[in-house]
C-alpha cells in the first residue's frame, strides 16, 4: 500500500494507470474515503469484496464524472433523475436506476438496478475525468466496521489490501451519501445523508417513500450481532436523561467508559473519557465516525452515545447512530 499526496498529477496519473490494471485505489469523497476500483472490470470488482471481507450479494455504487455519463450506466434515465442530478451533483446523493445489460453483476450484486452518484470532492472529480469510466466504490472500510473519513483510517482498516491511497485530508460530509431509489413507480428513500427529505421533496414535487419496513426494523434491531458500521467496543445509545445515572453505574462498578456527548455531562472521573461533540447536526456528522473511532482505539469497557435530537436534520446521524450502538440497557 502506498500512501500518495492527493492534489498531485503524479499521484492522479498512477491512481489511473493502476485502475486500468484492474487495482485498487482508495479515494476521498466529501462523504467517506471509498475503495475505488475499474466498475467495468468484474475481476477488479471481485478484489474489493475480496479487501473489504464484504459478501458480493451488496451491490455497489458506481462514481461517475458528471450527469451526462447517466446513460453509460442507466437502462433509461427518468425526470426525476435529470431534476435531482441537476440538483445535488455534484454531491452527497446516490441515484438506483434500472442498469444497462453492460453492467457487471458483480457491480450490482445481481441486481437489476445500479446506484450511481457524482461525488463532490476535487481528488475524487479529478480522478474520474482522468479515468473517464466509472469507478466501483463502497466505503474504505472492513465489513461492518465504522467508514473511514481520513486517509489514515483507510490505511488502519485495509493496509496492504488497497494498492494505493489517495490521500484527500478530513471528509467535509462525514457520513455516507443519500440514496434514492428510482427504479419503481415511485422514488423510495434507501439511505438518509446529509441531503435530507426536505432538500429532496421540493424539487421532485413529490413525497419520497421511506425504506422499507423490512430493511428499518432490521437497522433497529438490537443484539451485539445487529449491528453495522460499528465500533470493536461495546456501544450504547442513551437518552439524555439517563446519561448521568448511567456513567454513575457503570464507574460504580470500575468500568472504564466512553462518553460521545450531545449536551456536555457534569460527572468527571478518571475512569470516564469523554468526547464532547458539536451541537449542529452537519459538524456533529462530520467528527462522528473519528470520535468514534479515537473511543474505540483507547480499549475501553463500553461507549456511552448520548442521544442527539430526532429531527429531519439529524435522521442520517440517527440511522448511524443506531447501527452502531444498542439501545442502552442496564
Ligand atoms: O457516500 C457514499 O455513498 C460512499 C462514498 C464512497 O461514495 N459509499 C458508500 O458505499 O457508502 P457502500 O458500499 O458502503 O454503501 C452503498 C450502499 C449499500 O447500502 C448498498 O446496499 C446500496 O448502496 N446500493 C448500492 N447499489 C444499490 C442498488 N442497485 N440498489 C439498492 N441499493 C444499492
Ligand atoms: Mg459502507
Amino acid at each position: 500500500m502506498k500512501l500518495m499526496p492527493a492534489a498531485d498529477d503524479a499521484a492522479i496519473d498512477y491512481a489511473v494507470q493502476l485502475l486500468r490494471q484492474g487495482r485498487l485505489v482508495a479515494f476521498p469523497t466529501e462523504t467517506v474515503y471509498g475503495l475505488g476500483a475499474d466498475a467495468g472490470n468484474p475481476d477488479a470488482v471481485r478484489r474489493i469484496f475480496a479487501a473489504k471481507g464484504r459478501p458480493a450479494d451488496h451491490p455497489l455504487i458506481v462514481h461517475i464524472a458528471g450527469p451526462e455519463a447517466l446513460t453509460d450506466w442507466a437502462a433509461s434515465v427518468p425526470e426525476a433523475a435529470r431534476q435531482l442530478a441537476a440538483h445535488f451533483w455534484p454531491g452527497p446523493l446516490a441515484l438506483v436506476l434500472n442498469k444497462k445489460p453492460c453492467v457487471p453483476m458483480e457491480v450490482t450484486g445481481g441486481q437489476n438496478t445500479v446506484a450511481l452518484r457524482v461525488p463532490n470532492h476535487p481528488v475524487a472529480l479529478r480522478l474520474l475525468q482522468a479515468f473517464g469510466g466509472g469507478i466501483a466504490a463502497p466505503s474504505a472500510n472492513r465489513f461492518c466496521r465504522i467508514s473511514p473519513t481520513q486517509a489514515s483510517h483507510v490505511a488502519e482498516e485495509l493496509g496492504d489490501t488497497v494498492d494505493l491511497i489517495l490521500d484527500g485530508g478530513a471528509c467535509q460530509v462525514g457520513v455516507e451519501s443519500t440514496i434514492v431509489d428510482l427504479s419503481g413507480d415511485r422514488p423510495r428513500l434507501l439511505r438518509p445523508g446529509h441531503i435530507t427529505r426536505l432538500d429532496i421533496e421540493p424539487v421532485l414535487q413529490t413525497e419520497l417513500l421511506m425504506p422499507m419496513p423490512a430493511e428499518s426494523s432490521q437497522m433497529r434491531a438490537p443484539g451485539m450481532m445487529a449491528v453495522h458500521y460499528a465500533p470493536t467496543t461495546l456501544a450504547m445509545r442513551c437518552p439524555p436523561s439517563e446519561l448521568c445515572a448511567g456513567i454513575q453505574a457503570l464507574t460504580t462498578a470500575g468500568k472504564r467508559i466512553g462518553v460521545l456527548a450531545y449536551r456536555h455531562p457534569q460527572t468527571e472521573s478518571p475512569l470516564i473519557h469523554v468526547i464532547r461533540m458539536p451541537r449542529q447536526a452537519d459538524d456533529y456528522a462530520q467528527a462522528l465516525y473519528a470520535s468514534l473511532r479515537e473511543l474505540d482505539r483507547l480499549q475501553l469497557d463500553m461507549i456511552l452515545v448520548e442521544q442527539p435530537p430526532e429531527t429531519a436534520a439529524w435522521q442520517a446521524i440517527n440511522d448511524r447512530l443506531r447501527k452502531a450502538a444498542i439501545a442502552f440497557q442496564m
